[in-house]
């Protein structure tokens, strides 16, 4: 006499070609049984090991063989069957879906990948990587702030009273120009301390300076565009501007900033210029008066746009705070970028963007096919933190600390290094340059100097023609005052070795 259950098995084997033997159920897995069930058969089909047509045993007989109660193999079949991998036929049972393609279309482990068809945007761009500096803190970050000393138990403060009374309405889609307290504290913010004319209604609420910049080029760019970029400049303005596919005009840059007559020779007829007159990156000069009104000059005539990058201009320490290009500009021709990053904390992902009247349905629209809108929650503590104070308290508190350390940085450099530097930089921001003698190269010593958790930027890379000068770019938003002298030493250790 047969064993039941072992006729029960070998009745499930022969009638359904051994499916049963083909899902695995792991009990003491931490994934619930009907997800195993579930992916079991979906993996075979997809494979191709499970065929259109295929019969399935009842999720009876599944329960009964797999020593499992039936609930898990009910739930797992429903989902099969919503998902259209598994039909049912009336009396007939359940059957693996006809409509699936007869030959496997899922890759195989094994199988090549074959060609992959990509955009031309994103082949333009290099492969993303995450910068090393980006895993931990160290001397000479770039675009680092002190975030120890950010006030984060008033922030934390203010975040936590916001979501205790937040209101139904702040769940809903915003405005895609952002949150209209914050356009308005920002507009009041920019319009007394930066010079910017402006009313709250052309401010937009962006993801940090990165999402404006990429913005603003779709706004007013397209593919093939001519577009003057400071040289050297700010990479990831590069990078939008590859990912855009437009043609990129580097200008020099000197000590009076971009140099407009050298970029109307090289292309009088470009699109737009990018530039950072208030504090060039990375060579950190301002860019003086007279070429203020040659650019908005040059801009009125060729019909083209400046982006005016105005990453860091809350701290000046020799004088008071630039004015920005766009309170000179008379014509409209001026789309101004700020960000929170630097001030408060670049994870933020908080900046602004300051357009002309008749553009801003232009940028509201393309910014909508971005991301809609910005999430409410840190603009609403945002504006909060600026109308009750904090900002302003922040800003005036960490003046005196950065001024000091870029004060240590160039005595030690001069102390240090001499001669065999030059030093560029107004006395602003939170970095400065350095040019090295020839023949060394940056970005060997930045490379072993990474390895020993000091990260030196290396200034070829900020330059996109032929005439890459080496130096590096040293960050003192986060690095100590007494932390510094020694740091130069590592930093001569490295340039002399
Ligand atoms: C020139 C320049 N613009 C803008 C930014 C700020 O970018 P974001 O606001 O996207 O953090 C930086 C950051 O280092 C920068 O160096």
């Amino acid at each position: 006499m047969t064993d039941p259950a072992e006729f029960c098995i070998t009745t499930l084997k022969s009638q359904f070609r051994g499916i049963s033997n083909l899902i695995t159920i792991d009990r003491r897995a931490s994934r619930p049984l009907y997800q195993q069930i579930y992916e079991s058969f979906r993996g075979r089909i997809i494979r191709g090991e499970l065929r259109a047509g295929d019969l399935v045993p009842s999720s009876r007989e599944l329960a009964r063989e797999s020593h499992i109660s039936r609930l898990p193999a009910l739930t797992a079949y429903a989902q099969l069957l919503a998902e259209g991998y598994f039909e049912s036929r009336i009396g007939a049972g359940t059957f693996i879906s006809s409509s699936l393609p007869s030959r496997p279309t899922g890759a195989s482990p094994s199988a090549a990948p074959g060609r992959r068809l990509l955009s031309a945007q994103v082949v333009a761009l290099p492969k993303y990587e995450r910068p090393s500096w980006a895993e931990s803190l160290g001397p000479f970050q770039v675009g680092q702030p002190e975030l120890q000393k950010f006030p984060i138990e008033i922030w934390l403060r203010l975040v936590a009273r916001y979501s205790r009374r937040m209101r139904l309405k702040a769940l809903q889609y915003g405005d895609a120009m952002g949150l209209p307290e914050l356009r308005e504290a920002i507009a009041t913010y920019l319009r007394t301390s930066r010079g910017v004319r402006c009313e709250a209604q052309q401010i937009m609420i962006v993801s940090g300076s990165q999402q404006a910049l990429d913005l603003a080029t779709r706004v007013l760019l397209e593919a093939g565009r001519a577009a003057w970029v400071e040289e050297p400049g700010y990479w990831l303005v590069h990078h939008v501007l590859k990912a855009a596919r437009c043609r990129i005009v580097p200008v020099p840059v000197d000590a009076e900033g971009l140099n407009v007559t050298a970029g109307i020779r090289l292309n009088r007829n470009a699109r737009a210029a990018f530039a950072a007159p208030s504090h060039q990156y990375p060579l950190g000069v301002t860019m003086s008066a007279a070429r203020r009104l040659r650019l908005l000059e040059w801009a009125q005539r060729s019909r083209a746009w400046i982006i005016e990058d105005d990453y860091d201009s809350e701290y000046r320490y020799g004088n008071l705070p630039i004015a920005s290009l766009q309170g000179l500009d008379g014509n409209a021709r001026v789309i101004y970028i700020g960000t929170f990053s630097k001030v408060m904390f670049p994870s933020l992902r908080l900046g602004y963007l300051v357009i002309p009247v008749d553009l801003i349905e232009r940028f509201a629209a393309m910014r909508q096919v971005m991301d809609i809108c910005p999430a409410h929650i840190t603009q609403a503590v945002m504006s909060d933190f600026i109308r009750e104070g904090h900002f302003a308290r922040h800003v005036r508190r960490m003046r005196p600390i950065y001024a000091e350390r870029r004060s240590v940085l160039v005595a030690e450099l001069e102390r240090q290094l001499g001669d065999n530097v030059t030093i560029m930089g107004d006395q602003a921001g939170m970095h400065l340059a350095i040019f090295l003698t020839r023949g060394r190269d940056d970005r060997k010593i930045a490379a072993t100097a990474a390895r020993q958790s000091l990260w030196l930027s290396p200034l070829s890379s900020s330059y996109i023609g032929r005439t890459a000068r080496h130096g590096f770019v040293l960050g003192f938003g986060n690095t100590k005052a007494n932390d510094i002298p020694q740091a130069v030493r590592r930093l001569k250790k490295l340039i002399y070795q």
